[in-house]
Formats: C-alpha cells, structure tokens, sequence
C-alpha cells in the first residue's frame, strides 16, 4: 500500500505522514529532506541555486548531509525550493523516490508531487493545506522554541514567496491530484488532523 501526501509547508503534511506512517506499520519518507539537502549542498560548494548545473551538480549530495540539522533551516527551506524548480534535480531524485514507494509491504511519502508524479498509483491519496495565516503561526511557534529570532510578517511573506514558487513552476507544480482527498487543517489541533487524515485514507482503501 503507499500513501500519497502532498502540501504546502507546514500544512502539517510531516506530521500527518508520520502519524499515518505509524498507524499503518509502514516506513516514511519526507522526500523535502531530499531537495533541503540539495538546498545545502549548493550553499556548502557555493554554486548558485538558480543555475541548473550548479543545482543538478549538488543532487549528488552526500548521504551523510541528510542528518545534518540545517537541513530544518528556514534558509535551507528557501534554497530548497529554488533548486527544486529545475527538471533535471527532480528527474535526478526521481528513482530513489520511486524505489522507496514501490518496496514491497508499501510506504508513506510526503512532499508536493508525490501522487502527481512520483507515485500517481498510490492506492491512498491526501492533499493536505491550510491558510497562510495559520501555517505562518505554526512555524513561528516552532521557531521560538529553538530560540530562532524571526517575525511572524517574515514567515508569512517565506511561505507565501515559496507557495508561489512551488505552484506556479512548469515541472511537479504543487497541486491536488485528481483522486486526492482534500484536508484543510487551518482549524484543527493535530490530534484532530491525524484522526481525519485516518479516516479519509479508510475511505480510498
Ligand atoms: O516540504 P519542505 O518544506 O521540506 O520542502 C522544501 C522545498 O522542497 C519545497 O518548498 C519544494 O520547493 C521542494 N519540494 C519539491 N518536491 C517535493 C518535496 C519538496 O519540490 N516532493
């Protein structure tokens, strides 16, 4: 069985994946960490994100840099979405995307194309959103947990500039596939988002 996740950030798709990952006993894989570490590897060798031979030459991360804590920056975040504009990084992560849905017993992925163009035959298939207002106030909390000195204005105008980016690109656009359940969790406490996440998946079975 593989289930489908796709969403804009902190739409609580992470989350709900995991959550969805567990329940079902199956392995999860957040495929953003892959395009965050292409992200940084282009910060790290200094080439330039909006360069398609800089971007394509950072695909070749090494794994290591996938335990890296910067990963979960807001700057590697903007790098990461720069770079996953351009067609040959995502043909690039393509297979190992693949591989990792199509393992037998099945799998969990969440990113923004996933049941668009890495697993279009999931059996289970979730679109996952939320206001702008809403996401900017889940991301700001996490960020003053780790004691990160950002305001709410600049994770708005973040999320927005990168909803843009991710929507309006000509490859792997974020979008609701066709067959996908819609779940907006602008007003749902997590726990409340996990159960109808659960349930919604039930009905695709
Ligand atoms: O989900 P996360 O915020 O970690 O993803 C970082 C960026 O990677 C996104 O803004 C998006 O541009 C890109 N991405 C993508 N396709 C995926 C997952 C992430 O283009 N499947």
């Amino acid at each position: 069985m593989i289930i489908a996740i796709d969403g804009p950030t902190a739409s609580g798709k992470g989350t709900i994946a995991k959550a969805l990952a567990a329940h079902y006993g199956l392995p999860h894989l957040d495929t953003g960490l892959l395009y965050r570490a292409v992200g940084r590897q282009v910060f790290l060798t200094a080439g330039n994100p909006d360069d398609p031979d800089h971007a394509l030459a950072a695909a070749d991360f090494p794994e290591s840099l996938l335990e890296d804590d910067a990963l979960r920056s807001e700057e590697t975040g903007a790098l990461a979405s720069r770079v996953s504009i351009h067609p040959a990084v995502r043909a690039a992560l393509l297979a190992r995307q693949q591989a990792f849905a199509r393992q037998p017993g099945g799998a969990v992925l969440d990113g923004r194309d996933i049941a668009t163009v890495i697993a279009p035959e999931a059996e289970a298939k979730l679109f996952v959103t939320a206001s702008v207002a809403a996401r900017a106030l889940r991301r700001w909390a996490e960020m003053q947990k780790r004691g990160e000195n950002v305001t709410r204005e600049e994770i708005e105008a973040d999320l927005a500039a990168r909803d843009e980016r991710d929507r309006t690109r000509a490859a792997a656009p974020l979008r609701q596939a066709d067959g996908a359940a819609l779940l907006d969790t602008s007003d749902l406490p997590i726990d409340a988002a996990i159960a109808a996440a659960i349930a919604l998946v039930e009905k695709q079975l």
